[in-house]
């Protein structure tokens, strides 16, 4: 059976970025209001007295962006000096870590995954919605940033969406070749945005590894991560190729995480809500730590069955209204 250890926690719903196939096009989302977020304090006490003591030691921090949330270089810092702690990741857009990723890697942080999803600044502007100067440049300054403040490994998330940027595939691979940076692949999702999931569909890991093959060959590979990537590398390449088959190969059954939403709720899948437990409103009701400590403790007992559930019903049969950015990737 999988040992469930792996926390992800959203600080923050909102992002600076609209990702067209993270957010539905036009309408507009709503957000958390200030005063539903989980502050730090009831962060860190929940990791402390509920989620360490039941298992959890390994942590990825997301959004929506999570460096837009203040006090992210305090709560960074606050969750490595645990003495528990035996990993704290961070998933970002990447456009506040020219500013950011000093302050990061000194409060502890050593493991960062980015998303670029395009090299070509047009085509990345239009993925993130940006209708102003091109972001393309700084996101790619704020990559640059982290790998020569230390961080790694350093991660680069390309989800692959048909006609947008499936060209690119081996330019973005070659990525992996002169410098230890780790190019993820993943198979795009119907979360967030339904309507351009059903106007271009998905393309699988394997055709992309088969692309990749005939160009340059392929091996295995290995990097450190508590995800579901499948790992493979160019041969003589600094870097490695991570293939995410959410679509093509369900990999519920190997699930080894919960999430917390940025406003309290510990939802058990990504994909579903079954047996979410709203963590906040119990705590802030004054519920006794130890009972909601024991209420988690019940919701893991029946994870090996919500893994099987979704495995029945797949990424593919999702119909999940929510986006990528509110549960937090
Ligand atoms: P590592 O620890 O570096 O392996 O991190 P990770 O791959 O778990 O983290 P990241 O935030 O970079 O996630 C990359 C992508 O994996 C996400 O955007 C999702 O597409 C996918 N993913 C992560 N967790 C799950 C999950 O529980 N279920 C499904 N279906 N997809 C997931
Ligand atoms: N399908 C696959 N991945 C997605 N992400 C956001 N929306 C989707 C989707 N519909 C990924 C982003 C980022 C992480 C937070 O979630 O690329 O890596
Ligand atoms: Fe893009 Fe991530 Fe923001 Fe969604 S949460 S819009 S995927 S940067």
């Amino acid at each position: 059976m999988n040992v469930v250890d792996y926390l992800r926690i959203s600080l923050i719903d909102r992002c600076n970025f609209r990702c067209t196939y993270c957010m539905p096009d036009g309408d507009e989302l709503s957000y958390v209001l200030q005063q539903d977020l989980l502050t730090q304090t009831e962060l860190l006490t929940l990791i402390r007295e509920v989620f360490i003591p039941v298992g959890f030691t390994r942590f990825r921090l997301t959004g929506g962006e999570p460096l837009l949330r203040p006090d992210v270089v305090d709560i960074v810092a606050e969750i490595a000096a645990l003495p528990e702690t035996q990993d704290i990741a961070m998933t970002t857009n990447g456009f506040l870590l020219v500013e950011k990723a000093q302050a990061l890697y000194e409060a502890g942080l050593r493991r960062i995954n980015i998303s670029l999803d395009s090299l070509k600044p047009e085509v990345f502007d239009q993925i993130i919605g940006n209708r102003g100067r091109s972001r393309w440049q700084h996101v790619w300054q704020g990559i640059l940033k982290a790998y020569e403040v230390g961080f790694n490994p350093l991660k680069l998330n390309v989800v692959v969406i048909p006609g947008v940027n499936d060209a690119e595939v081996l330019e973005l691979a070659a990525l992996s070749l002169e410098r230890e940076w780790h190019i993820r692949f993943i198979e795009f999702m119907p979360i967030g945005n339904h309507d351009l999931f059903q106007d271009r569909g998905w393309v699988s890991s394997e055709a992309l590894r088969q692309q990749i093959r005939s160009h340059w060959g392929l091996t295995d590979g290995s990097v450190r991560g508590n995800g579901p990537a499948d790992v493979f590398q160019i041969p003589g390449a600094k870097g490695t190729l991570g293939f995410i088959s959410q679509m093509s190969e369900c990999f519920c059954d190997r699930c080894n995480r919960m999430r917390l939403s940025a406003d309290g709720w510990l939802r058990p899948c990504l994909l579903n809500e079954w047996g979410q437990l709203d963590l906040k409103t119990a705590y802030r009701a004054g519920v006794p730590l130890a009972d909601i400590r024991q209420q988690v403790q019940e919701l893991l007992a029946l994870k090996p069955e919500i893994n099987f559930k979704q495995r029945e019903s797949g990424a593919k049969g999702t119909t999940y209204s929510r986006t990528m950015s509110q549960i937090g990737g």
